[in-house]
Order: C-alpha cells, then structure tokens, then sequence
C-alpha cells in the first residue's frame, strides 16, 4: 500500500548543499521527502544526519518520492549542474502532474535555465531557477536565495524560501527577482563579484606579505581590524581567520604552505563570457578570472621564474602603506561591484526582467559568500536613484572615489614599480580612470578602422550620427 502524501516540499540530491538545505528545510517545521541518484546517501543522511524530531522521509526510488509529495509537487533538484540536472529532469517528468513545480536550486548556466524555462512548461510543469549561495553552513543556517520564474510558482514557495533564508534586520535573503533565468543570471554574477572581491584580497596579502614583509600575525590584525569599519565583510573575517591558522605539521602558519594554484567551477568565466557578449566593461572579474587562469600553470612559473627577473618585490615600505591598500582596496571594491551592476542592468533590459537592483543589493546582505556592510550603501545609493546610470555616479561613493585615489594611485605605483602583480586592482583603477574621462583613445582607434577598413567615423565638431571617410 502507497504511503499518504504528507510532505510539503521534496529535495532530490544530498551531496553536502542538498544535504543540508534538507535540514534547513526540515528544521523550519516543512515535512520533506528526499531522494539521491546513489540510493546508500539516502540511508547515511537519514541514519547520520537527520534527528529523530527532523520531519525527513528517504525514498528510494523517484517513485516513492514523488508519491510522498502533496499536489501540487513541489521539487527542489540539488544536483552537479549541466546534464545531471536535465538528467533528473527527465527521469521525474513521467511521475509528475501538470502544475507541479520543479526547482533548479544548482549553480546552472543562465541559458540552461532560459531553455528549462521554455520546454518545461509545453509539459504542463512550472520551473523555478534558484541560485543558493552560502556554501555549506549557509545552506543549513540560512542562505541568500535568488529565485527566478512564474511568479505564481514562486509565490507557492515563498512561505519556505523565506523561512529557510537568512535573515537580516530589513528581512529574509529572498525575493523575486523576474522570470525564467533571472535568478540564475542574478546568482552567476554574484558569484562574478565574489571573483573580484577574493582576487582584490589576494592581491593586497601580496603587497603586504611578499612586498612589505608583514607575518601572517600581521595580517590577522590587520583584517580584523579592517573588519570593524566599511570593509567589514564575510570575505575579510574569513581571510583574518586564515591567517591565525596554524598547520600541524610545520608549525608556521597553514596558509604558508597551501599551494598557489587556484581552482574554479566556471561560475566566474561565465559571468565574464556574458559580459563580453553584451558589450559591458567587466575588466575587475576577468582579471579574477585571469589571475585563477595564471595561477594554474605552476609548472611554467617555476620555469620563468629561473628566467624573467624583475625588481626584488621586498623592499622598504613606509607604514602609511597599509592605510593606503585600506582605501586602495575599498575603490577597487566598489568598481567591481559597479561592473556586476552594470551587466545586472544591461541584462534585464535585454531580458525585460524588471530586476531591482536595491533588493539585490539587499538579499546579499546576509548567508552569501559576498555579504557585507556595504551592500547597504548600494541598496540605499539604487534606492535613493533607480535609474542612477552607474554606481561610481553616486554621490557618496564617487566623492569616496576621487578622495582615495592618490592613496589608490600610490598602491599601484608601487607594485608596478616593485613587481607585485595586481591584475583586478589595476584593472579597477583603470576602469575608474576610463569611466570618469570624457575623452578617451579610441578616436585613434576609428582613425585606423576607417585607414584600414574604410569603417567611416564620427566627428566631434558634426551632430552625432554623421559619418566620415576619409582616403588616407
Ligand atoms: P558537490 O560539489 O557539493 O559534491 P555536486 O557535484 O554539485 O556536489 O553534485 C553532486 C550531486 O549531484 C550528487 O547528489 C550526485 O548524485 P550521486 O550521489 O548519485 O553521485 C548528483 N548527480 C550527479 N550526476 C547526476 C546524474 N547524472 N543524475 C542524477 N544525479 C546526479
């Protein structure tokens, strides 16, 4: 005999996300089902993980899962994005009834989810793509929650999302940001930004550590330090946290001994395909897409290091550098985060989502990797001007902008001129530099086209639109 329907909500996948989303689920009161490909992490999760009082039901096969689902089903697919998720898809579509609600809450390609999004509903489903960022203890204590699609559907679990979702002092991490691959496109350049923001840190480590000779007991007094004034962020606790990490067999500091070789998922590479598709300035996200690039050819630096010298990158610094990368880093920050906004924006005109870029502002606020103090700075700069053309123009930023770029210009100088690579926080400099210039190269630039190609250009004395050729 079928056991009666008696959950709310179902979880298919229980690698350590799915896993812990299921007890963030189950622990706000929502009775769930849950179902892994692998049938044994069913078992595990249920003998290991789950607690008498959890209201969590394993099934072992999709029949019985979706059997334990009250109607309209309601199914959240945790899996390895890509083929895993039209995969699971596929294999459910058969056990489902026109209205169910299928929920892509994996890291998913944007154009994944826009397809989904398209075929799902010719089989009578409604899809959800949701990003969920928080990693593993966000997923289980609250994470930031980016849902897109029918805003029905969305409306039919919003009661859960905003339950599980952490929750900040202006509400819970969750809101509905437009339909089909709005939440996933808003999740991809989250993760962007999280790019630029680890490879901005990285950089100033560099230029403290190898280039000023600061201890790793140095730099944890630093970042806690800076973690008390507007750089406070997740990101800049966790790096202070490192640094007074000691690894048991050296007994210097782990960190030390970690090796230089970055990996990456590809959320950041697509963030930055995308931009380059749509023509948005991006320059801070790809030089963190670089940098991880750079960084995974080990071999070969070790090979060029033998032969390309350079200045030694240790030398005397002046103490007031370490005041100077505070500010430096903070610029860089807020260019980045100008960058992502930018592509947000550009994306929802092209996509017609109507996203609001100051409750984005605001689900970042708590449970993501990227929140911080500052978010409130951005929810309040978008919500004081909606149609604002770029967050350098906002009076508090720009004027924070244009007072800390000698100290901004001096961290750059100096690691150009000793050798330390600073490929995001140039990138951003520059990108402030070009950005607040009304006359920038590229009439060289439409010269040469028109010299060698005859593509015509605009003058500055002649009403835009007219177009000129000259015979070189
Ligand atoms: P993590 O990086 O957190 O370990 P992941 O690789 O993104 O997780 O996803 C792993 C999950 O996707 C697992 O639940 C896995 O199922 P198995 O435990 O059976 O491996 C699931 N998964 C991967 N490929 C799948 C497929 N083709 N069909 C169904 N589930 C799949």
């Amino acid at each position: 005999m079928t056991p009666p329907a008696t959950c709310s909500i179902g979880l298919i996948g229980l690698a350590v996300m799915g896993r812990n989303l299921a007890l963030n689920i189950a622990r706000k009161g929502f009775p769930i089902a849950v179902f892994n490909r692998t049938t044994s992490k069913v078992t595990t999760f249920l003998s290991e993980d789950v607690r008498d009082d959890d209201p969590v039901q394993g099934a072992l096969t999709l029949e019985e899962f979706t059997g334990m689902l009250e109607r309209p089903r309601r199914i959240i697919i945790m899996v390895q994005a890509g083929d895993p998720v039209d995969a699971t898809i596929t294999q459910l579509l058969p056990l489902l009834d026109p209205g169910d609600i299928i929920i892509d809450a994996g890291n998913s390609h944007p154009d994944d989810t826009t397809r989904r999004a398209k075929d799902l509903p010719e089989q009578g489903m409604r899809f959800i793509g949701m990003g969920v960022s928080g990693g593993e203890e966000g997923a289980l204590l609250g994470p930031s929650i980016m849902p897109g699609g029918p805003k029905d559907a969305y409306e039919e679990i919003a009661p859960v999302l905003k339950k599980i979702a952490a929750q900040v002092e202006d509400g819970p991490c969750v809101t509905y940001l437009g339909t089909d691959a709005a939440g996933h496109f808003v999740k991809m350049v989250h993760n962007g930004i999280e790019y630029g923001d680890m490879q901005l840190i990285a950089e100033t480590y560099d230029l403290m550590s190898v280039g000023m000779g600061m201890k790793p007991d140095e730099l944890c007094a630093t970042f806690t330090e800076w973690n008390k004034g507007p750089l406070e962020s997740y990101l800049i606790e966790i790096t202070g946290e490192i640094f007074s990490k000691p690894d048991p067999e050296t007994n210097g500091a782990l960190v030390d001994v970690i090796l230089d070789r970055a990996g990456q998922k590809g959320t950041g590479r697509w963030t930055a395909e995308i931009a380059l598709g749509l023509g948005v300035p991006l320059p801070t996200i790809h030089a963190a897409v670089d940098a991880r690039g750079m960084s995974s050819r080990k071999h070969e630096r070790i090979q060029a290091a033998q032969i390309l010298s350079g200045p030694p990158p240790l030398q005397k610094a002046d103490p007031s550098l370490v005041s100077d990368l505070h500010d430096a880093l903070y610029a860089a920050k807020i260019c980045s985060y100008a960058q992502g906004f930018d592509l947000l924006r550009t994306a929802d005109r092209e996509c017609g989502w109507n996203l609001d870029l100051g409750e984005i502002a605001r689900i970042w606020k708590g449970g993501c990797i990227i929140r911080a103090r500052f978010l409130d700075r951005i929810r309040e700069a978008w919500e004081k001007n909606p149609e604002l053309p770029s967050l350098l123009l906002d009076e508090e930023f720009g004027g924070f902008l244009v007072g800390a770029q000698a100290a901004w210009r001096r961290v750059v100088a100096r690691a150009a001129a000793t050798g330390v690579p600073i490929l995001a926080m140039g990138a951003s400099l520059s990108y402030f530099d070009s950005y607040r210039r009304e006359r920038l190269p590229q009439n060289l630039t439409q010269a040469q086209r028109d010299f060698f190609g005859a593509h015509t250009y605009e003058r500055v004395d002649r009403p835009e639109g007219e177009f000129f050729h000259t015979e070189w």
